[in-house]
C-alpha cells in the first residue's frame, strides 16, 4: 500500500503505520445493526482492575481466533499484558465481564473483525494470517472536574501486532486526542476521532499511541467516551 496523507475532510487514509479510517471503511453507522451495537456501551461494568484506583473505566472483554476468514470466539480468560507494555496495570492476569454473545456473534462485528484482518493484510503486504484476537469495549467516564483518562498509562504499546481505536460514540466531552509516535518517538499523526465509526489502525509492533484526558465540554455534567480496541496477535503454531 503506498502512503497517502489525511486530507482535511478526512475521508483519505492516512500513512502506514498508523491508518486513519473514514466511518463506513470498516463498519457503517447507517447499518441496521449500528444501534444496538452502540447501545451495548450501556451495559459495561466498571473496571475493577485500575491500579491507580480510578472509578473512570467500564468495559467488556473477548477474545476470538480468526482464520481463513472465519472468526470464531474462544473461551473466556484473563486479559494479561506484560508490565513493559502497562507498567500501571499489566503484570497481573485481569478478569473482565465477557462481552454479550448477541454482539461478538452480530453480522456487524464479524464484518468489522473479518475487515480488519483484510486491511492488515493489505497494510502490511502479507497473505492471510491467523490472528488471536482481544476486544474491549470500552467506556471512559468524565464527572465534573474528574477527568477521565482513556489510557491511563500514558504512550505505550499494546503489546500485540496490530490495534484498532474504533469511536462508537459519547456526549459531549473535551479532549480525547489520540497521538502516534514512531519508534523515535516523534509524532507521525495527532487526531481527535470524532465521528462514530471512524478507527486508527496501528501497526503496534513500530508505533505506540496514547490518547488525551476527557472532561465534560458542559460545567456540572458528566461525560463519556465510547471506543472499541481490537488487538490482534499472530497465533502461534501449535
Ligand atoms: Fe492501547
Amino acid at each position: 500500500m503506498t502512503g497517502q496523507l489525511a486530507t482535511a475532510s478526512g475521508e483519505c487514509i492516512a500513512t502506514p503505520p498508523a491508518l486513519l479510517l473514514p466511518p463506513g471503511k470498516l463498519v457503517d453507522p447507517g447499518d441496521p445493526e449500528w444501534a444496538a451495537f452502540a447501545r451495548s456501551w450501556d451495559d459495561l461494568p466498571r473496571d475493577t482492575w485500575m491500579a491507580d484506583g480510578g472509578t473512570y473505566r467500564r468495559r467488556r472483554y473477548a477474545v476470538f481466533e480468526v482464520a481463513g476468514g472465519k472468526c470464531t470466539r474462544l473461551p473466556h480468560r484473563a486479559h494479561y499484558q506484560e508490565r513493559d507494555h502497562n507498567p500501571l496495570n499489566g503484570g497481573v492476569e485481569r478478569w473482565f465481564a465477557p462481552m454479550a454473545e448477541n454482539q461478538s456473534g452480530s453480522r456487524l462485528f464479524q464484518a468489522l473483525v473479518s475487515g480488519t484482518a483484510a486491511l492488515i493484510a493489505d497494510a502490511s503486504a502479507q497473505g492471510p494470517s491467523s490472528w488471536t484476537v482481544e476486544a474491549h469495549q470500552f467506556r471512559i467516564e468524565a464527572l465534573s472536574g474528574q477527568p477521565g483518562l482513556p489510557p491511563p498509562e500514558g504512550m505505550h504499546h499494546d503489546g500485540r501486532d496490530w490495534v484498532l481505536i474504533l469511536l462508537v460514540g459519547g456526549s459531549d466531552y473535551a479532549g480525547g486526542e489520540s497521538r502516534v509516535e514512531d519508534g523515535s518517538d516523534t509524532c507521525i499523526l495527532e487526531y481527535r476521532l470524532t465521528r462514530p465509526g471512524e478507527a486508527l489502525l496501528l501497526d503496534d509492533r513500530t508505533v505506540h499511541h496514547g490518547t488525551t484526558p476527557i472532561e465534560s465540554a458542559i460545567p456540572g455534567a458528566s461525560a463519556w467516551r465510547d471506543t472499541l480496541v481490537l488487538t490482534f496477535a499472530q497465533a502461534r503454531e501449535s
